[in-house]
């Protein structure tokens, strides 16, 4: 692989759990937008503009094509990443960007107070597609976790019969599905929850891959309603 390099979500999450990367390295740069930056500049007016809510590893990309991605020097990359999957159709399709625009001069959003010819269409292909019931579309990932929470805490109410409010959700150490406050309740590491409390109840820490501690953490609830 000459001259190319491999992005893969092993080296992202070494550079985000790890210490920071090209972060602190240049002084950020007021340029116009026509003006062409340099990588370093590019890292320094993100660190300056935008929140610190993620350390991206230090490439600075300008363009993709199918699995390609080109770095705003020219340096060609292969796409392991795929933006953890919201890219695996590839990058640029021509058909999918036809699509895009066909759809955004004719009618780019509607709020969910109206029906709309699209969303129903959408929603009848990908749940016959993938064998499902329903499907509610998210923005982002931690939306997804957000609901697969709620969507547990909800059955365990309305099927399971768990006491109202009781509902417990076991989750892994060293776990991360996103920044927002219920992610940091369940998270066990300082950069996602420190600053941040109170957090949300209902939520166990047990560790990775120990098949015993989800036993003891799913059975002691019984446990203990059985001594009472
Ligand atoms: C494993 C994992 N889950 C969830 C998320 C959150 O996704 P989003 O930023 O789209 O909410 C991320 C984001 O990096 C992630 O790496």
């Amino acid at each position: 692989m000459d001259g190319e390099i491999m992005l893969s979500r092993f080296s992202t999450q070494l550079v985000r759990w790890g210490s920071s990367s090209a972060r602190h390295r240049s002084t950020a740069t007021a340029a116009a937008p026509s003006l062409k930056l340099t990588p370093d500049q590019i890292y320094a007016r993100e660190d300056k503009y935008g929140a610190h809510n993620y350390h991206p590893l230090p490439v600075a990309l300008a363009k993709g094509k199918g699995v390609f991605l080109w770095d705003v020097e020219g340096k060609r990359y292969f796409d392991f990443l795929s933006a953890y999957s919201a890219v695996n159709q590839g990058h640029c399709h021509p058909k999918i960007v036809q699509a895009l625009q066909d759809q955004a001069e004719t009618l780019c959003l509607t709020s969910r107070a109206f029906y709309n010819d699209q969303l129903g269409e959408y929603e009848e292909y990908v749940t016959k597609l993938c064998g499902f019931d329903k499907l509610l579309p998210m923005n982002t990932g931690v939306e997804g976790g957000e609901t697969a929470c709620k969507l547990a805490r909800k059955w365990g109410y309305n099927v399971k019969g768990v006491p109202k409010n009781q509902a417990k959700i076991i989750v892994a150490e060293g776990n991360f599905w996103g920044r927002t406050l219920a992610a940091c309740s369940s998270s066990t590491d300082p950069d996602c929850y420190e600053g941040f409390g109170p957090f949300i109840p209902g939520f166990e820490i047990i560790p990775y891959s120990d098949l015993n501690a989800l036993e003891v953490s799913i059975l002691k609830d019984k446990w203990r309603k059985e001594e009472e």
